[in-house]
C-alpha cells in the first residue's frame, strides 16, 4: 500500500501517456487528471465561439465562462464542457490541429494551472500533460517524462485516429505531431521539459503493461 502522493507524468504526444496514467490510476485506486483534455476544451469552446487564438482580448473575457469536469459514463472518463459531454469532439481533427494554438496562450494557462492545482489538492491523484513535473505539480512525489520514437508514436496514434475518421493518412498523423512536438517544447510559457528530478522513460519498445509496471516498480522502489 503506498502512501497519498502525487505521481506527474508528462511527454510528447502519441507516446501513451494517458492510457499508462489511466491504467496507473486504475490500479492505484487513484484519480486521473488529463490535463490535455482540459486545453483541448478550451480549444473547442473557442472554436466553436469563432474566436480566434490572436483574439486575446475576447478570450480574457469568456475564459472563467469555461467549466471543465470529469465523470465517469459506463465506466470510462469523460470529458464535460459546461455539462456537455465534449469526450469525442475534442478528439477529433480539428480540434487536435488547433490546440497547440490555444494552449500557447499565458492567460488560458494560468487558468487552466490553477484549476489542475485545486484537483490535485487532496493528492491520490495520476495528472498528465506537458507541464506538469514543472510547473503544475514540480514538487510531485513521482515524476516522469516519457517519450518514443517520432515513427513508433505516428504509427500507434494513426492506428487509433483511423477507426474513428477513415479519410485520414498516416502523413496527416505525423505532421499533426511533428508540429506539435516543435510547438509544444519551443512556446514561450511552460514549454515541454524535462524537469528537474524527473525518471525518462523511452516507451518505442514498450507495450502499455510494462509502462505502467515500470512506473509502479519506480514507486514501490522509493517508498519501500
Ligand atoms: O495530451 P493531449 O495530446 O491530449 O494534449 C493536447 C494538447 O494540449 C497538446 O498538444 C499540448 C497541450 N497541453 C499543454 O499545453 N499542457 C498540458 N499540460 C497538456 C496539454
Amino acid at each position: 500500500m503506498i502512501k497519498d502522493i502525487i505521481i506527474a507524468i508528462d511527454g510528447h504526444s502519441g507516446c501513451g501517456k494517458s492510457t499508462t496514467a489511466k491504467m496507473l490510476a486504475e490500479s492505484l485506486n487513484y484519480s486521473y487528471l488529463d490535463s490535455g483534455a482540459m486545453y483541448r476544451s478550451v480549444t473547442l469552446f473557442f472554436n466553436r465561439k469563432k474566436i480566434k487564438y490572436s483574439n486575446i482580448d475576447d478570450i480574457k473575457i469568456l475564459l472563467n465562462q469555461i467549466k471543465i469536469s470529469f465523470k465517469y459514463v459506463n465506466g470510462v472518463q469523460n470529458t464535460f464542457l459546461n455539462g456537455e459531454n465534449v469526450e469525442k469532439e475534442i478528439r477529433n481533427e480539428k480540434i487536435t490541429n488547433l490546440v497547440s494554438k490555444y494552449s500557447s496562450i499565458p492567460e488560458i494557462r494560468k487558468y487552466l494551472v490553477q484549476s489542475q492545482k485545486e484537483l490535485g489538492k487532496n493528492k491520490k491523484i495520476v495528472v498528465e500533460g506537458r507541464d506538469i513535473t514543472t510547473v503544475v505539480f514540480p514538487n510531485a512525489e513521482i515524476k516522469i517524462f516519457m517519450t518514443a520514437d517520432i515513427d513508433v508514436r505516428a504509427k500507434r496514434r494513426f492506428k487509433d485516429m483511423k477507426a474513428n475518421n477513415p479519410e485520414i493518412t498516416f502523413s496527416d498523423v505525423m505532421k499533426n505531431l511533428e508540429d506539435r512536438d516543435i510547438k509544444d517544447s519551443n512556446r514561450k510559457d511552460s514549454p515541454l521539459t524535462y524537469a528537474e528530478g524527473a525518471i525518462l522513460i523511452d516507451t518505442s519498445d514498450l507495450e502499455i503493461d510494462d509502462q505502467v509496471k515500470k512506473i509502479i516498480d519506480i514507486i514501490e522502489q522509493k517508498f519501500s
